[in-house]
């Protein structure tokens, strides 16, 4: 399944040779793919507002940017347009599965599937995103050029990251089922061909300060030191606007307590990166099964993750939608499984756990399968 996804290419050659590194382009990655959506579909996700959204075109050189949620007179507009629809993995089980054939690159890297129509012609502009992605072709063809081009000067003021100067190196006209791997920064401009639908399996990662700020924001939210400021024997100031040398030094004194180890670390990015995101929202049941019920039911159908859930981990705790799960031994191997399969046959529901998915359950944050 993966050698054809990547060509042959086992994903060890693929992680080695090209993620990060170069382009690769995939004839028939998906065998026989019609897409997960069909357009009315999609469009229809284009008008909900608990689904992210945004439609590009191009109106006398002007790039035009709209946000949805979208009223389907939006579609009756002429002309070549764009709409993207992200986070469809959220919506549609379809979807969600067409991501996890990513698997081979770890969850903690993943970000969404992006779907995108465009009528004949329509395409965002020449750009590059900050993101690895695999783009797969749905219905339809469309036509990439791209290049590795180091000036990456944008155009100032535009809604997207437009390049001034695209200097295209290949070119390609995609199909139904073929696959393009661009790394990070990678300029390129998708141009469709009739009408054509893409799917984007996005890679995002956060800037250095994003990490760093979100970092001091979960320390601040887990310090607790103890003491306070004082000054037994304090010598009376020159001038009594001046922040004296004493008060500086205990002051830093109290800030280097201030410490983390890569435990701390740990806690952090577990909690960082299996936090929803915040259009994300969860929906528990309305009229949630008594737990004896769902013991029983667990117990013949097994137990599988709300489609919106994150479950990560990092040695003996786990991480459910930003909160930390301690597991007791007997316990973590299921809950690996659960976590890399997002479901457990019934026969791996370990019995301890049943508690915790019954809290899960009525949380919204899984159910039976
Ligand atoms: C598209 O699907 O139209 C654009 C995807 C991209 O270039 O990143
Ligand atoms: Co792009």
């Amino acid at each position: 399944m993966i050698s054809t996804l990547l060509g042959g290419l086992s994903a060890d050659e693929f992680l080695r040779e090209y993620w990060q590194r170069k382009p690769l382009l995939v004839r028939g990655a998906l065998k026989d793919f019609k897409g997960v959506f069909s357009k009315p579909e999609l469009l229809e996700l284009a008008t909900r507002d608990d689904v992210e959204s945004r439609r590009v075109w191009n109106t006398d050189g002007q790039w035009q940017l709209e946000r949805g949620p979208f009223s389907s007179r939006a579609w009756r507009q002429k002309g070549p347009w764009t709409v993207l629809v992200s986070g469809t993995n959220l919506v549609s089980d379809e979807a969600d599965a067409l991501l996890r054939q990513f698997d081979f690159i770890p969850q903690a890297r993943l970000d969404d599937l992006m779907v995108s129509y465009a009528t004949d012609c329509g395409g965002v502009g020449p750009h590059f995103d900050n993101y690895d992605v695999f783009l797969i072709q749905g219905i339809g063809q469309r036509r990439w050029r791209i290049g590795a081009q180091r000036d990456l000067t944008v155009i100032e003021g535009a809604p997207l990251r437009l390049l001034k100067d695209f200097r295209p190196s290949r070119e390609w006209v995609v199909e139904p089922g073929d696959l393009l791997y661009l790394p990070p920064q990678y300029a390129h401009d998708g141009v469709a061909i009739g009408e054509c639908m893409t799917y984007s399996v996005g890679f995002r990662t956060a800037t250095n300060q994003e990490l760093a700020e979100a970092f001091l924001g979960y320390l601040q939210e887990n310090l607790s030191l103890k003491g306070r400021y004082a000054d037994p024997g304090l010598k009376r100031p020159k001038n009594s606007a001046e922040i004296s040398n004493e008060m500086i030094e205990q002051v830093a004194a109290t800030l280097a307590r201030i410490s983390w180890n890569k435990q701390t670390v740990a806690n952090f990015l577990g909690a960082y990166l299996s936090e929803p995101k915040p259009h994300v929202f969860f929906e528990p049941p309305e009229l949630p099964m008594s737990e004896r019920k769902f013991a029983t039911t667990v117990g013949q159908r097994g137990f599988r993750l709300d489609i919106k859930t994150q479950l990560l981990y990092r040695g003996n705790r786990f991480f459910l939608n930003g909160e930390p799960f301690d597991a007791e031994p007997a316990q973590r191997a299921a809950l690996k499984l659960l976590a890399r399969d997002r479901k457990l046959s019934a026969n791996a529901v370990n019995p301890t756990l049943l508690c915790a998915f019954y809290d899960w359950y009525c949380s919204g944050f899984g159910a039976p399968a």
